[in-house]
């Protein structure tokens, strides 16, 4: 027993020396030290060492176990640290250093997509507005038909700053904004964040991106927000994704539309980026409801709109094939590089 002990310790020392990785020393002390390990499996042979030598041998094997823990634990930290350094060493960041024009980042893959449309709806005659991402309830919610005992609040858990002043929680806020600022007839659209009390899994993020179209004129009809929408989501989507208008209700339009279109993964099949159901509603619209006007100025007797609202993170997500929102918010480069 006591030779074998010496055998073990000796193979340690000399098997420690030629462990490079710290996953090299963890394996060493399972073969050593764990359930079936060399060391352990001696404790099991004490019953048959004579009584009067148990406790010699025992304190051997007790010294030998320590022994051999600490020579594997030694290198295992040394290993542990060192790899860990050499990690943070690669992943390090010089803000001093000058930028190589061909080091300059990415577009983020929202960003690029936004370009897209943006293109599109200027080229029918959309212009781009800005609305602030800090925002009165007022806009957010009271100039949008949504009075504060209105049950439709209910739909959107808001991030509250005060109790008059909230984060966003769509760019429908531009609409009386807009109607503020800019007399009809108009043709705007706004892209930007908006936020929502949720916590982050694969598909929910607490702020994401909505793109938002206003038309007001005299004699805007249903007909025009069916073409026109038909028409940017054909270039925008390809020509031959098929879409679906249904009625819907939002406080802020009457009539009220959403729009569903085929998932561009299955082709209407069913698969998990569209939950199985072939189609995922992509946006809502409707004709401006009088009252909105109206509450911002404008004759509803005169003049008429249409508007529209989309959710635009889970373009990019599908074209792209992302299967999760958080990397979309992390800026991180090695991600975003893959977009260029
Ligand atoms: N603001 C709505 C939302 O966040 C989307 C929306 C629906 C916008 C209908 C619109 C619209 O302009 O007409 O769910």
């Amino acid at each position: 027993m006591k030779d074998k002990i010496e055998e073990i310790l000796k193979y340690v020392k000399s098997a420690i020396e030629t462990v490079q990785t710290s996953a090299e020393a963890q394996a060493l002390r399972v073969e050593i030290l764990g359930k079936n390990g060399k060391l352990t499996e001696l404790f099991r042979f004490m019953k048959q060492v004579p009584a009067e030598e148990r406790q010699a041998m025992g304190q051997l094997l007790n010294n030998a176990k320590n022994e051999a823990d600490m020579i594997i634990s030694a290198k295992e930290t040394f290993l542990s640290d060192s790899e860990l350094n050499e990690k943070l060493m690669k992943e390090k960041i010089d803000v001093t250093l000058d930028l190589n024009e061909d080091e300059i980042g990415a577009l983020h893959p929202v960003t690029l997509d936004f370009m897209r449309i943006a293109e599109i709806l200027t080229g029918m005659g959309f212009s781009q507005i800005d609305g602030p991402e800090i925002e009165y309830d007022k806009y957010n919610f009271e100039l949008v038909n949504v009075p504060k005992d209105h049950p439709s609040r209910d739909m959107q858990d808001s991030l509250y700053i005060t109790p008059e002043i909230l984060m966003r929680t769509q760019t429908s806020n531009t609409q009386p904004r807009a109607m503020e600022n800019i007399r009809p007839p108009f043709k705007v659209f706004t892209f930007g964040r908006v936020f929502r009390k949720d916590d982050i899994d694969a598909t929910h993020t607490p702020a994401f991106y909505q793109l938002e179209g206003i038309y007001v004129d005299k004699k805007v009809g249903l007909a025009d927000l069916k073409h026109d929408l038909s028409l940017i989501l054909k270039k925008y989507l390809g020509e031959s994704t098929k879409t679906k208008f249904r009625a819907s209700y939002f406080p802020f339009t009457e009539p009220s539309v959403e729009v569903d279109a085929e998932c561009n993964i299955c082709k209407g099949k069913g698969c998990p980026a569209c939950n199985g159901a072939g189609q995922y509603e992509i946006l809502g619209a409707g004709m401006i409801h009088p009252h909105v006007l109206e509450m911002n100025g404008i004759d509803p007797n005169i003049y008429s709109g249409y508007a529209f609202g989309f959710g635009f993170d889970r373009f990019p997500k599908m074209r792209y094939k992302i299967p999760n929102a958080k990397v979309m918010f992390e800026n991180d480069i090695r991600f975003l590089k893959q977009f260029k």
